[in-house]
């Protein structure tokens, strides 16, 4: 079968200047509409940790198809970690940087037992905000974040470094 390297290489797109000028913006929907492309991506997202987490969770929005589809394949539960308003139940909220401004992300506090071993997944590491937030979010809950895994890191935004004292796996690394 196809590597990860292969896959990535053929179906992500490669988009400039999006959403500005400037930007060159790393597109993976053609990786998820792949049959192939998703399983390998799934697949590779959860297999350094298998064995190793309870319930896999997913940053709102493209991180939701990941989470879900790993939950699946793992036979594990899945947790929304979603955009401020959304849910109905109490929640606990932490806010994040964005370029101009923040943005705020948050879970249901009782959907997760505590000491629950999370594997937290998204599509892309740039700044880390959006991950430690949601790494924030999981630790304030008792659980214990057992790995983070995205399909690209974009290593000039020094994500990784946001992270700090979590395992993170990255299926690609990206300048920029
Ligand atoms: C994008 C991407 C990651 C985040 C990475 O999401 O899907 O979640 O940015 O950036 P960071 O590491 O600098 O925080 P976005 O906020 O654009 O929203 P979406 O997933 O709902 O499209
Ligand atoms: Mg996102």
């Amino acid at each position: 079968g196809a590597s990860v390297d292969d896959i990535l290489d053929r179906l992500c797109a490669t988009v400039e200047d999006y959403p500005k000028p400037g930007i060159t913006f790393k597109d993976l929907t053609p990786v998820f509409a792949d049959p192939e492309g998703f399983r390998v991506i799934v697949h590779a997202l959860t297999e350094p940790f298998a064995g190793q987490f309870d319930l896999v969770a997913g940053v709102e929005a493209r991180g939701f198809l990941l989470a879900a589809a790993a939950a699946f394949a793992t036979g594990t539960g899945v947790i929304t970690v979603r955009k401020k308003g959304k849910l109905p139940r109490r929640t606990i909220s932490e806010d994040y940087a964005l370029e101009y401004g923040t943005a705020t992300l948050e879970v249901h506090e009782e959907d997760i037992p505590r000491g629950t071993r999370v594997l937290l997944l998204d599509d892309v590491l740039a700044t880390g905000g959006t991950l430690s937030a949601a790494t924030r979010l999981m630790e304030r809950t008792g659980a214990h974040v057992a790995g983070i895994g995205v399909v690209l890191e974009l290593t000039g935004l020094h994500g990784r470094a946001a992270l700090a004292g979590h395992r993170v796996r990255s299926l690609q690394r990206i300048a920029g």
